[in-house]
């Protein structure tokens, strides 16, 4: 393990039977280190130096992660707040890291308001041949990964196991990326029950929704009176953009004694804290309230973290990260043979057949105006004619669009991003006297076809960023690569 980006990039193997086991390893080594009772240990390497860039606040996840840096013995720098930097007079993430890892930075640990920043940065530094591992200290909405970790320490330690156990979580669950990352590791687990609760306005995306089966959910307390672990989350506020919204999601969730004394007995009640309303001063201390023990565990995770990071930090992470399209020809054959067989086929005909250029054949239904608009906007449609022919009866689908564009050949490049846009297309070449049917197959990474819609997402907020997708099994939602949120196809396109 190099970087820590997204709990989506672990295996199930991984957190539970390799990362959660070396965080409780590293318990022992914390209670020996601290009080005064300093050992050096053989991670011990002065020379090792962490950056520390927090361009959100933190309390908890900046001090442990400082307080884990300091027990190695290792060198820190803690960038300060962002407006004291050159980020203060617009300089991007990408510059920003590159300095960072001109001063000798072996791991850099982050945390931003934009969405698969950590993941965009562990990228570019690997192309320009740094060695540094990247730890998401939380991005956005969306994961916090090393916060996980210590959850599952934390209930390691607390409930003894972690499988066949119902966990429930209250609260801001659309914007909680602690809960998001924790729902992510646990889908890996066997017999695992999960109840939400929380308003409307706050709901869990429904991506996270379908990684479990068994999911109860409702917008009250009472929900959760048989849960072993009860996870609270704080309203997001800085994240809502309507106030009103904000308002109807604000106070509604609070746990107070009376509703505590109503539940499982020896429930645990975890929350990454910091907390605002939903935790009530009545319980703060409540030994069922574990907020303390939970905030250690972040030592012992983070200092695991470090040293795998360090360990591992020449390794190469951020491979496929390149949209590929392979090209297959399907027909080859003389174009008088080819209308010959045209002519012989009972088939109805859309349109005049060509001598000469490219027929987009099998678009997906609705998309040929797209790919004619990308194409008008790559500068592709010069001369000759050009049909676009919709809602064609087809033999695969449907329906299908169709374009014939005459005299016009297209390069590799741009045939690529057709493919993603409609990853059925057929590319029908005609070109001296030979007809050619060419079919394309994109990975299911694909690029050059929209903009991320998530206005946080780092493709929107860095120069350098560019958007890239990852299709679904069933190909109808894409998946940003950076912000991780699932979009419909037709909102990127
Ligand atoms: C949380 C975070 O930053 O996501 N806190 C943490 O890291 N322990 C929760 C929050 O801000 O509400």
């Amino acid at each position: 393990m190099k970087n820590i980006i997204s709990i989506r990039d672990f295996s199930g193997e991984q957190i539970f039977e390799e990362i959660v086991p070396g965080c409780l390893e590293q318990v022992e080594y914390v209670r020996s280190v601290t009080g005064n009772k300093r050992k050096q240990d053989i991670a011990y390497d002065p020379l090792v130096k962490v950056t520390h860039l927090f361009l959100e606040k933190s309390t908890r996840t900046m001090s442990s992660y400082v307080e884990a840096n300091d027990l190695l013995g290792w060198r820190r720098f803690i960038v300060p707040d962002k407006d004291l930097t050159a980020m203060g007079k617009g300089e991007s993430i990408a510059n920003t890291i590159r300095m960072h890892a001109i001063f000798n930075t072996d791991i850099l640990v982050m945390r931003s308001k934009i969405e698969g920043a950590q993941r965009f940065v562990a990228e570019i530094l690997e192309q320009e041949g740094y060695e540094i591992s990247v730890q998401n200290a939380g991005d956005g909405t969306n994961q916090h990964p090393t916060q996980t970790f210590l959850d599952l320490l934390t209930i390691l330690m607390k409930l003894g196991r972690l499988d066949n156990f119902k966990i429930g979580f209250f609260g801001d669950l659309k914007y909680g990326r602690t809960i998001h990352s924790l729902l992510c590791a646990l889908a890996h687990r066997k017999n695992i029950s999960v109840v939400l609760v929380s308003t409307p306005e706050t709901a869990l995306p429904a991506q996270y929704k379908k990684l479990f089966s068994n999911i109860t959910e409702g917008d009250s307390l009472e929900l959760l009176s048989d849960c072993h672990v009860v996870y609270g989350g704080r309203v997001q506020e800085e994240r809502f953009e309507d106030q009103f919204e904000l308002k109807r999601a604000m106070g509604k969730l609070k746990l107070t004694l009376a509703i505590l004394n109503s539940y499982r007995k020896g429930v645990l009640v975890m929350h990454p804290m910091p907390y605002t309303f939903e935790i009530t001063p009545e319980i703060r201390l409540d030994k069922r309230v574990i907020l303390d023990n939970q905030v250690w565990c972040g030592i012992p995770s983070r200092i695991f973290c470090l040293r795998e990071g360090y360990k591992n930090k020449n390794e190469k992470e951020c491979k496929n990260i390149k949209a590929k399209c392979k090209f297959t020809t399907a027909e080859n054959k003389s174009l008088d043979e080819y209308f010959k067989e045209r002519s012989s086929r009972k088939a109805q005909k859309y349109f005049k057949p060509i001598r000469s250029g490219t027929v987009i054949d099998h678009i997906a239904r609705g998309f040929a105006i797209k790919i004619r608009g990308f194409l008008n906007s790559t500068g592709n449609l010069s001369s000759g004619v050009k049909h676009l022919i919709e809602d064609v009866p087809s033999k695969t689908s449907e329906y299908k669009d169709v374009l014939v564009l005459e005299n016009i050949f297209l390069e590799k490049d741009i045939c690529s991003v057709i493919a993603s846009i409609s990853p059925d297309v057929t590319f029908n070449v005609i070109r001296d006297g030979v007809f050619q049917k060419i079919r394309a197959t994109t990975s299911n990474l694909i690029s050059g076809i929209g903009k991320c819609p998530n206005p946080n997402c780092i493709t929107r907020n860095d120069p350098e960023a560019k958007a890239k997708f990852h299709r679904s099994p069933t190909g109808d939602e894409l998946s940003c690569h950076y912000c991780e949120k699932e979009f419909k196809r037709e909102e990127i396109i």
